[in-house]
């Protein structure tokens, strides 16, 4: 199979030295942002990010020219580069950051430009030195070909961009508590509205998006918003990166349009599962997602709206494919821990419910399981998320708690008797 590639190509023609400014320059890089900022107004770059109909890549999939169409009048203005990338399986920002930093920062100029931003800033998950440091050397490059700074190519744009390095909480990608974190208070998630693009970093209007979304700025300026626009699915359109991990035979980051089905991703692009065995369950949007069961999904299209009709998210793109020798209590315990440990304990809902359900998975998958646990697990899932419904209704201020529902859900729809199975061990009489 062969793609329109959008984001990665100068990847692929560099594997080596693609973060360095005179091989992103010598393949055309910055040229776009010669065009806009020589012979474009930001509300035609607007237009034509309207028009591309991208939807956001950071996990909520909010399309990125209405949001920027959101943003209030009042100065200054703020961008923010969301590089938090902490959701378990997500590894794509990573490759843009580390190998394609210019592109992100192009992206970065051209949105600037259009939003009336002259400060923007990109945010990296702390546990990322390398791309971090690619970054701030990126920028820094930036700044000496006067690409960044004061009067940018003579055409009266100012544009200072700072890189800043999270402390390791995946909740500081949630965007509110990643503004908190910037502005050094703690990484909580704040009540919304007012929404970001209102009242975001410092209070004032801010425009976070993701470090893909971002990425395909360059693009959507060079070839037109209709052109992406025509790549992929009628209402998920363009390629989108998709970290693929777990038990397949080729793992890793791959670039695809939008609307090819699970059946073509997980075995076409994957390569199928290892040791050709059987796939048993696929976590389709990172941690929070609930999983698909090849019964059901796998000619269910990639695109928002059909995963969303199946009852799951696309999210953050990462893809966790698990074969027929899982133990699925085991992995939801692994995902459920992982919340537990990264809520910020600002909602009760979900600083306690998640470690309950931590604690009582753990002592099902350790032989001391009881027949009441099964219910008590729904309930307190229910106590994050009322009615268990998808997308989930919310008792919390960010969409933490509930992600950690996804794979109690999952495992109770698609393996009761699994579960069962557990306590039943338990209940069983220990051998003379
Ligand atoms: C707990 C949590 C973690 C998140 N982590 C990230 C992240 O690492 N990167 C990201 O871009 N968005 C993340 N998001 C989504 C952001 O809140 C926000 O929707 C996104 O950055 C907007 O960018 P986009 O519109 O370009 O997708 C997270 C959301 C939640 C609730």
């Amino acid at each position: 199979m062969s793609f329109p590639l959008i984001l990665t190509q100068r990847m692929i023609d560099h594997p080596a030295d693609s973060h360095l400014i005179d091989v992103y320059e010598g393949a055309g890089g910055y040229d776009v942002m010669r065009k806009v900022l020589s012979g474009m107004t930001p509300e035609q770059v607007v237009a034509e990010v309207k028009s591309a109909n991208i939807q956001g890549r950071g996990g909520a999939a909010f399309p990125a020219g209405i949001k920027w169409g959101f943003l209030a009048p009042a100065e200054p203005r703020y961008l923010v580069v969301n590089g938090d990338e902490s959701e378990p399986g997500t590894f794509k920002d990573r490759q843009l950051l580390e190998r394609d930093p210019h592109q992100l920062i192009e992206g970065v100029i051209i949105s600037s430009f259009a939003l009336g931003v002259n400060h923007a800033f990109i945010y990296i998950r702390g546990e990322y030195p390398k791309p971090a440091r690619r970054v701030q050397q990126a920028v820094e490059a930036a700044y000496a070909k006067g690409h960044l700074g004061h009067n940018i190519m003579g055409s009266g744009f100012d544009l200072d961009v700072t890189v800043h390095l999270g402390g390791g909480a995946y909740i500081c990608g949630e965007e509110t508590a990643l503004l908190n974190s910037l502005e050094g208070l703690r990484g909580e998630p704040r009540l919304k509205p007012p929404f970001p693009a209102v009242e975001g970093l410092y209070a004032k209007p801010t425009i976070v998006n993701n470090v893909e979304t971002i990425s395909n700025i360059p693009w959507i300026i060079d070839n037109g918003g209709e052109a992406f626009a025509a790549i992929g699915d009628e209402n998920s359109v363009g390629t989108r990166l998709f970290s693929l991990s777990g038990h397949l035979k080729k793992p890793g980051n791959v670039e695809v349009p939008m609307g090819l089905t699970w059946r073509e991703l997980i075995y076409d692009i994957g390569g199928g599962i290892r040791d050709d065995r059987e796939l048993k369950t696929w976590v389709p949007g990172g941690a929070s997602a609930p999983w698909f069961v090849p019964e059901h999904h796998l000619d269910v299209k990639v695109t928002k709206d059909d995963v969303a009709h199946a009852g799951s998210m696309l999210g953050s793109g990462a893809v966790i494919v698990m074969d027929e020798t899982t133990n699925v209590v085991a992995a939801a315990h692994r995902i459920v821990k992982f919340f537990a440990h990264e809520s910020c304990g600002q909602c009760t809902p979900c600083r306690e419910g998640t470690t309950w359900l931590e604690n009582i998975l753990w002592r099902l998958l350790n032989g001391a399981g009881r027949q009441s646990d099964i219910e008590l697990l729904l309930d307190i899932c229910d106590n994050i998320s009322p009615g268990l419904a998808w997308p989930p209704k919310m008792t919390t201020i960010c969409p933490l708690g509930p992600s950690a529902v996804s794979p109690i859900t999952s495992i109770m729809t698609h393996f009761r008797d699994e579960v069962q199975a557990m306590v039943d061990l338990a209940a069983e009489p220990a051998s003379a």
